[in-house]
Formats: C-alpha cells, structure tokens, sequence
C-alpha cells in the first residue's frame, strides 16, 4: 500500500476504534488531506476509479474523496490517480454506511452514486446507497444545498431513489430516462456506464438538492 500513498487510505485494515474505524481518524480533516480550502466532492463506489480520475482532471479548482469497499479495485483506482499526479483526488477503502462518522457537518458539497449496486432483492433494500437511513445519513455532512447525483441502468433502483430522495428533504433537480440523449451536459462516463452503453440500454440520472426541512 505504501506506493499508492498518499493517494490511498485504508480504515478498514486499521483495528480498535469503533465500526472498525480508529479513533484517531474521526473526523477527516479534509483540507489537511487535500493541503487546501477548496469544496470537497464525494464519490461513493468508485470501482477502478474512471470517473474519479477524469472528474479530478476536469476540475482542479475541486477536490474528491472517493470511497469504495472492495480493496482490491480501489488499489488500481489509487494507482490511475497516481499516474496522472492527480493531487486533487484522495481514495478511502471503506463501506459507505460507515463514513458518517469520518465526515464534518457540511463538508461535502456534491455527492456522486455511479452504477451503485442495485440489491434487487427487497430484503436487501437497506444496502442500497439512496436508502433512507442512507440519505439521513448523508444529509448529516452534505452541505446546505449540496447536491446528490446517481446513474444507474436499473429502472428498479432509480425508481426507489427517486421515492426515497423526495421523502427525505431532497429536491429533484433534474431527471432523465435517457441520460445521452438528453441535453445535460459535461457527463464523464464511468466503467459500468461503458458496459451498459455498448449493450444499447439506456442511462439513467437524476441530481437532487438537499434542502432544510420545515
Ligand atoms: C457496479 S460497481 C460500479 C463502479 C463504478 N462506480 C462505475 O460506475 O464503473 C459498484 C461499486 O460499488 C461498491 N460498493 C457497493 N456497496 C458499497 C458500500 N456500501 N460502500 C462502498 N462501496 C460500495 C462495489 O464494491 C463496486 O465497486
């Protein structure tokens, strides 16, 4: 690990603390990882990291986290943004339901869900990453007005998103059934985007806004 550092950071190797978080790494400090003030963004399931590493270089006034679970394929993500000297760019091994405790109140101001698994069976709803013990959950460090964007190709999994975003303090700012043949603009497409895209099906997308609740 130590040649991905300092792009790569792993909680889930570390013992003691709790959640198996250590203590000493609650909260982040994000603009000692970042050595600057700029608005931190967040991947959630970032895979090899293909957004990631494009979404860095197309933004450099910008900074993004991007966690992900499986150490193996977040190891090959740290190394992408290595090649490139993407300063910008930070990966943290870890399950997204445990970040809630790593992130200060209102810093992260956008929050990107790519082709998160969709868990399709309904008792594995809970597990899906726009849940609504997830969407509190990130409500608790998303910024005022901060934004949330997923893609996914899973009419079931988009469908829920849509239900539990508007039910938990989220405007919807834009919707597509057909992400590329829309007129959003600036999307940088991600590995499973490919995949899904070659086979002919459509991309799905929505961006919501949290707002304050009455
Ligand atoms: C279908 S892949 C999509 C990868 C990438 N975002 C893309 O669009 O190409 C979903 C990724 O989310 C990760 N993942 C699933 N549940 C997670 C969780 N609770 N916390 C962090 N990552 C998770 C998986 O390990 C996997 O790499």
């Amino acid at each position: 690990m130590q040649a991905v550092q300092p792009w790569f950071a792993d909680i889930g190797e570390t013992t003691g603390g709790y959640d198996g978080i250590p203590f000493e790494a609650a909260p982040l400090d994000l603009a000692a990882i970042f050595g600057n003030d700029r608005p931190v963004d967040l991947e959630i399931g970032c895979g090899k990291g293909q957004f990631a590493a494009e979404y860095a270089a197309q933004n450099p006034q910008r900074n993004l986290l991007a966690v992900e679970i499986n150490g193996n394929v977040i190891v090959q993500a740290a190394e992408k943004a290595k090649a490139a000297s993407l300063g910008n760019l930070r990966f943290l091994r870890i399950g997204a339901q445990h970040i809630g405790v790593l992130l200060k109140k209102d810093s992260i101001q956008r929050i990107f869900l790519n082709f998160s698994c969709p868990f399709p069976k309904k008792r594995q709803q809970k597990r899906r990453l726009t849940h609504p013990d997830f969407l509190e959950l990130y409500r608790g460090f998303l910024a005022q007005d901060g934004l949330l964007m997923q893609k996914t190709d899973n009419a079931q999994l988009f469908e829920f998103s849509l239900c539990a975003l508007s039910g938990c303090g989220f405007v919807l700012r834009e919707v597509s059934l057909d992400l590329h043949h829309s007129a959003v603009e600036g999307n940088i497409m991600t590995e499973y985007e490919q995949r899904f895209t070659a086979l002919g099906q459509p991309i799905y997308y929505l961006k919501a806004q949290k707002h304050g609740r009455d």
